[in-house]
């Protein structure tokens, strides 16, 4: 997390800030001076299927509002499955919203990654502008130069130290991080600036990426904290969205996630010369945080790396808004105080099944397969909690097993120490027990905890065998 170094920084760049203002002139002046370079982001939605709506919304919104700021389609990369506008589920077919009063956001995405395409590998070496690694999409790649920002906004399902693709295999920190690294050691950067919105989406940092990389990272959650989706169909009656619902056609889908609606809608309506990232994040941990007391929903918005990169304004990675957007409808009161339901990440496949078998008719066949499907979901949940359960009983003993599996380390301490040992426990936990599904991706920890642990490659195959067998 952030560090004395940091605070320090922090601070001096208090006092400068006090005497540049002092001096008459805005902060937004003195920091726009050095954004010479090329602005470029990757966009990236790591899931599919019509219940994940709000991943693929969130990235077109974040596409319209870089358009919107000047950025080139040259200069933005979009992965996204592109499974959405055109679902046969979709109430208003080719059209994607991502607030329930807001306008279409997909026209005009390029489709750069899309289906298969959106994989981890080709993420990398898109970062990388490592051509010769890329398989399918339209080949562009983040071919910066060293005085360019790059921004790379990302919004999926995680898990402790993992982020989900589409296809292919996971996103682990470690890769993740290294790519940063190599980056970085390229010199094809100034600054770069790295939202990232899933659940425990602080575990793809914390403790693993170092300052002095000129990055800095805002993540949606802490490392053991869900992320939450937004602007949800109602589920129940007696669990009514508040203010802002979405449209009732929309029953049981997410219409976007809390805190990337957080950071659009505030990059949608502040004026991004005269505003710094810093003060995006403080507005948007307000917003995401504001409602963990009322009700229990919401998380921490959490930085990492270099946080003198946040006080740059965000028109350097985000270019400058102008007034009229064609793609949203929010206005600066709507955003200070919107409510609406939320639904926890790991929870809106539930969500979806559930709202789709109460709104189906009486006795239909949809409605049926929608329960059979529903308590398969459920079902498929205590498997894998008994499952892991049993394999900490097995490796741990009754009394411990539940414990050594569920901790949590400290803070700035990586999830696991050997991140191979933790990939190879996943494929052996996966083996026996079934593949990991997006709710079962919580228990990584419990798998990061058995390498920690120090137990041995054969004995994880033994007990795991053992323990999903029955
Ligand atoms: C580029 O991709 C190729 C093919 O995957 C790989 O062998 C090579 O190491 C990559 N280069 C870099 C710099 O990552
Ligand atoms: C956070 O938001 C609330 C309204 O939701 C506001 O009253 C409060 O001043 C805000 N706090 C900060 C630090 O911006
Ligand atoms: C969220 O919290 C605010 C107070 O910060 C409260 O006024 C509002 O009603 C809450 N919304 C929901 C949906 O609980
Ligand atoms: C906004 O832009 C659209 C087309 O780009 C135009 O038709 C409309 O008149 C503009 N509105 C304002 C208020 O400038």
């Amino acid at each position: 997390m952030i560090s004395w170094y940091n605070i320090i920084i922090v601070f001096l760049f208090a006092l400068v800030s006090i005497f540049v203002n002092i001096e008459g002139r805005s902060i937004s002046q003195f920091l726009n001076q050095e954004s010479q370079g090329t602005k470029w982001a990757v966009l990236v939605a790591g899931s599919n299927g019509w219940a994940n709506y709000r991943h693929q919304a969130d990235v077109c919104h974040a596409y319209q509002l870089l358009k919107n700021g000047g950025l080139k389609d040259e200069n933005i990369i979009v992965f996204m499955y592109d499974d959405i506008a055109h679902n046969r589920e979709n109430p208003r077919p080719g059209v994607i919203i991502n607030n329930p009063h807001g306008n279409d956001v997909y026209k005009g995405v390029p489709k750069d990654y899309v289906g298969e395409d959106v994989n981890a590998i080709n993420f990398y070496n898109v970062i990388l502008a490592n051509k010769s690694g890329i398989v399918g999409g339209s080949g562009k790649v983040l071919n910066s130069g060293p005085n360019d920002h790059i921004f790379i906004y990302y919004t999926d399902h995680g898990g402790p130290g993992i982020v989900a693709m589409p296809s292919g295999e996971l996103v682990y920190a470690n890769d993740l991080v290294n790519v940063l690294k190599k980056k970085h050691a390229s010199g094809t950067y100034d600054r770069l600036v790295f939202y990232l919105e899933a659940c425990e989406s602080g575990s793809m940092f914390d403790g693993l990426l170092p300052e002095g990389l000129d990055i800095y990272v805002m993540t949606a959650s802490e490392p053991n904290e869900d992320s939450w989706a937004t602007y949800c169909g109602e589920g129940t009656p007696e669990e009514p969205c508040l203010v802002l619902c979405s449209p009732p056609e929309f029953q049981g889908v997410c219409l976007g996630d809390l805190y990337s609606i957080s950071w659009m809608e505030d990059s949608d309506i502040q004026d991004r010369t005269t505003d710094s990232v810093q003060g995006q994040y403080s507005r948007v941990a307000n917003r995401t945080a504001a409602n963990i007391t009322h009700g229990g929903y919401g998380s921490h918005v959490t930085e990492y790396g270099d946080i003198v990169v946040s006080f740059d304004s965000l028109a350097a990675y985000m270019g400058e808004n102008f007034k009229n957007h064609s793609h949203d409808s929010v206005d600066a009161k709507s955003f200070s105080t919107s409510s609406s339901r939320n639904v926890d990440q790991h929870s809106t496949e539930l969500f979806y099944l559930f709202a789709k078998h109460r709104k189906a008719p009486e006795g239909s066949d949809e409605k049926y397969e929608a329960l059979v499907k529903l308590n398969e979901v459920k079902s498929q949940r205590s498997q894998v909690e008994n499952n892991v359960k049993h394999l900490g009983e097995l490796l741990f003993g009754v009394e411990k097993g539940n414990e050594v599996l569920n901790s949590v380390r400290p803070a700035r301490q990586p999830l696991v120490d050997n991140w191979d040992c933790l990939k190879s426990y996943v494929k052996i936990f996966e083996a026996h027990c079934g593949r990991l599904t997006t709710y079962g991706r919580r228990h990584v920890r419990g798998i990061a905890n058995i390498c920690n642990a120090g137990i041995t490659n054969e004995k994880m195959v033994a007990t795991s065998a053992q323990a999903c067998s029955s």
